[in-house]
């Protein structure tokens, strides 16, 4: 047996080779590690197996093979996620299914403006298909080179141009998925507009694979904006990004495609994640909004942009400001912002949150926050990113360097509690686009009202009454509740 394992798991895997075939499924530590890791490297942990289908009917089979032996499923994409929901936590008994070999383009219909994809396809894979047929699809996300689609509606992701498109949820036309019992959930269709009984794909969207696997999705489309503009600025304060996102809603129409946030500190994260980054501002304002107003056909995107930018510095609104003048300087202002997050990663273990609140509140929150991390925390680092227009920051906290691991889980975790007691002071949302995975499922459930949990509860058991989809994942089920 491989790594030298016997008795039930031996037995279990075995089973799964001779019913799968050995193509399918992956069983030796070393083959299976990377599918057991979290994407920053913090958590590592084991699987029974990894099954890699390479179509819907394999998926069918090894979810039948799974229910039948009792082995519990992890579903997984590209494995980006920040919420550990495709990371298994029960070696014993849980397999992870991958969808990476599921990666074909089913069909770009431009005259239909939609797509059919296999749920495996990597995002930025759809993104640069459908853009050779001159149309584009809007989800936008520093992981777009390795998540996957499936993953992507499973999480409702979110990302840069929520603002204007929306989250996943209204990108999705249609799913096929493989439910718990092996049979098909066939909805893949491409109608705009169908209102034939309630819309039952919407319960796949953001349920973090707790109900089935979904195999194909159908996309929206909207035409290329063949225009960008994408500006970087500096700001007196927070206060004053909210002050501007709300006049460039007004001022720039519906154009407007992504506000961005970023502290200082970000210039330092993102060069010691990519050190030859060069500067294109001065790095010592409060406040940076990194801004893209993007459109096609008749409208003039470079001056909207430059007549927007000239009223708001004249007002004292923007203090410093540059604009992109080709796409390669435009992609080097994204990469500030993109390359914060593998900063953040070198520098460690630290917390890391997602939240959201109303946007008249947000420059508050953000304040209170970093101030009540600081009181707790003195020998902590805050720092506060994110998607302005939706009201969402990423407030994330950093432990000094040289702490013990066990030093710095304990400043994670009091971290967090930090933070969550203010999130809760503004009725505030601690997953605005990540999700619950296993990280956040604790204090998801400890502030679930009673109504909620119960419909939960009788949608899990009406879908996955074995509980064999993603058990521990957003919520701990049991047989009987
Ligand atoms: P995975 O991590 O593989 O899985 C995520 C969840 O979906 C798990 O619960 C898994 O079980 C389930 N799942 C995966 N595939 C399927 C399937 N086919 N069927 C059923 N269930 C499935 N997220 C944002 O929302 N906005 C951002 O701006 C953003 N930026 C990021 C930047 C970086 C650098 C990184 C590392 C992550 C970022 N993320 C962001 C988080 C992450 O990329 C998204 O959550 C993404 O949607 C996950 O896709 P994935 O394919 O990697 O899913
Ligand atoms: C981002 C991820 C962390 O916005 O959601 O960069
Ligand atoms: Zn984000």
């Amino acid at each position: 047996m491989a790594d030298g394992v016997t008795g039930a798991v031996a037995d279990l895997r075995q089973a799964l080779q001779a019913r799968l075939g050995g193509d399918l499924v992956l069983i030796g530590s070393a083959e299976i590690a990377a599918y057991c890791r979290d994407w920053h490297g913090d958590v590592h942990s084991a699987a029974l197996a990894v099954i890699r289908p390479r179509a819907t009917s394999e998926v069918q089979a090894a979810v039948v093979a799974c229910r039948e032996l009792g082995i519990k499923i992890v579903p997984q994409g590209g494995n980006t996620g920040l919420a550990l929901g495709a990371t298994p936590d029960d070696p014993d008994h849980q397999v992870v299914i991958t969808l990476e070999r599921m990666n074909k383009i089913v069909r770009i219909d431009a005259d239909d403006f939609s797509a059919v994809v296999e749920a495996g396809c990597i995002l930025s894979e759809i993104k640069d298909a459908v853009a050779e047929k001159g149309m584009f699809f809007p989800l936008a996300l520093g992981a777009q080179g390795s998540c996957r689609i499936g993953g992507n509606v499973s999480t409702n992701a979110g990302g840069i141009n929520v603002l204007r498109y929306g989250m996943t949820r209204e990108l999705v036309l249609g799913l096929e998925v493989v439910l718990p019992d092996g049979s098909l959930f066939e909805g893949l269709s491409t109608l705009r507009k169908d209102n034939r009984g309630i819309d039952l794909k919407q319960i796949f969207v953001g349920a973090e694979g707790t109900l089935g696997i979904i195999t194909k999705v159908s996309v929206k489309l909207t035409p290329n904006p063949d225009q960008v503009a994408t500006a970087l600025l500096g700001l007196s304060s927070l206060d004053d990004a909210v002050t501007l996102f709300r006049r460039a809603r007004r001022d720039c129409c519906d154009l407007m495609s992504a506000f961005e946030f970023m502290p200082p500190l970000a210039f330092v994260l993102a060069r010691e994640a990519i050190p030859d980054l060069a500067m294109p501002i001065d790095g010592g304002y409060p406040a940076y909004v990194l801004m893209e107003i993007s459109g096609s056909g008749l409208v003039d995107i470079d001056d909207l942009m430059g007549r927007f930018l000239e009223g708001v510095m004249e007002d004292g609104l923007v203090v410093d400001g540059v604009i992109a003048a080709s796409v390669t300087q435009a992609r080097n202002l994204w990469l500030f912002r993109e390359g914060m997050n593998e900063g953040q990663a070198k520098r460690g273990s630290h917390m890391r949150t997602d939240i959201s609140v109303k946007l008249s509140q947000l420059a508050d929150f953000v304040r209170d926050a970093e101030q009540a991390v600081t009181d707790a925390l003195p020998d902590c680092i805050s720092v506060s990113y994110g998607h302005v227009g939706d009201g969402n920051v990423h407030l994330n906290v950093l432990p000094p360097a040289g702490l013990s691991a066990d030093e710095r889980r304990a400043r994670i975790y009091a971290a967090k509690n930090v933070v969550n007691v203010v999130v809760d002071r503004y009725d505030g949302s601690m997953s605005a686009e990540h999700g619950i995975g296993r990280l956040k499922r604790a204090d998801f459930e400890a502030r679930l009202p009673e109504t909620r949990r119960a419909l939960l509860t009788a949608v899990k058991h009406a879908i996955d009454p074995s509980l064999t989809m993603n058990p521990g994942c957003q919520l701990k089920f049991s047989e009987n509740s």
